[in-house]
């Protein structure tokens, strides 16, 4: 049974971002939804509450809904009540779904749940390391913004509106969030993973930095 949700969740949420931005597509879901098990299996949690969130959790991200942020949950929500998932579940599945964001951290309630303190260090573990360069390099081409531009300072955005807005370079996205991620992790799993990936990202922006210079 609940086998077969995982594979009919995965079959929707396939054909849902068959097209989608590099960043934001099908692969990207994989990884963040092997991640989300990897960190169940050594922080606990309900497995299928994070793996049915992790499937679900960029299904219409509001950056390409005109910024409309209702979308996702209609969505997710019309499908787990097709499936007969069962009302506690989505509604645990749904909660996630509405609080886990980046750009929404400074809105969402305390004391969050496990399974959404999981999910959300799966996506975040993905936006960092070598992936998460790839991803930010491909997002900011599809944006057509500047690699980077030495004058343009990083702006620490603090609100979600700000961070919304930024057109900024995409050197510059690293000091404005992807510097951030590992002191916001919540599990210690997801922390002992961050360490490697943050110190090849400085690695990356050193050598980026002295190749940009023409310095030998
Ligand atoms: P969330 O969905 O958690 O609120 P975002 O969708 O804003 O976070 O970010 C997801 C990924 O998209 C980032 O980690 C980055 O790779 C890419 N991204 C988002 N905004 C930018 C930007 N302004 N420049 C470059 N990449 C970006
Ligand atoms: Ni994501």
């Amino acid at each position: 049974m609940e086998m077969n949700i995982i594979n009919n969740t995965i079959q929707f949420v396939k054909e849902k971002l068959d097209g989608a931005e590099a960043g934001h597509d099908w692969f990207h879901i994989e990884r963040v939804w092997k991640l989300s098990r990897y960190l169940q299996k050594r922080e606990g949690g309900d497995l299928l509450v994070i793996e049915l969130a992790a499937l679900l959790h960029d299904i219409a991200d509001p950056k390409f809904h005109d910024g409309d942020e209702t979308v996702a949950t209609r969505i997710a929500t019309e499908f787990l009540s097709e499936q007969k998932v069962e009302q506690e579940i989505l509604e645990k599945v749904i909660f996630i779904l509405k609080n886990m964001s980046f750009k929404n951290r400074n809105d969402a309630p305390k004391d969050l749940p496990l399974e959404l303190k999981i999910v959300q260090d799966a996506d975040r573990l993905d936006a960092i390391g070598a992936i998460g360069i790839a991803r930010t390099f491909n997002f900011g081409g599809y944006k057509n913004n500047l690699m980077y531009d030495p004058a343009i300072e990083p702006q620490l955005h603090q609100s979600k509106e700000d961070y919304k807005k930024s057109n900024g370079t995409t050197i510059n996205h690293f000091y404005e969030k992807l510097l951030l991620l590992k002191d916001l992790l919540n599990t210690g799993a997801a922390k002992e993973i961050a360490e490697h990936r943050h110190q090849f990202m400085l690695l990356f922006l050193a050598e980026f930095y002295k190749e940009w210079n023409v310095t030998f």
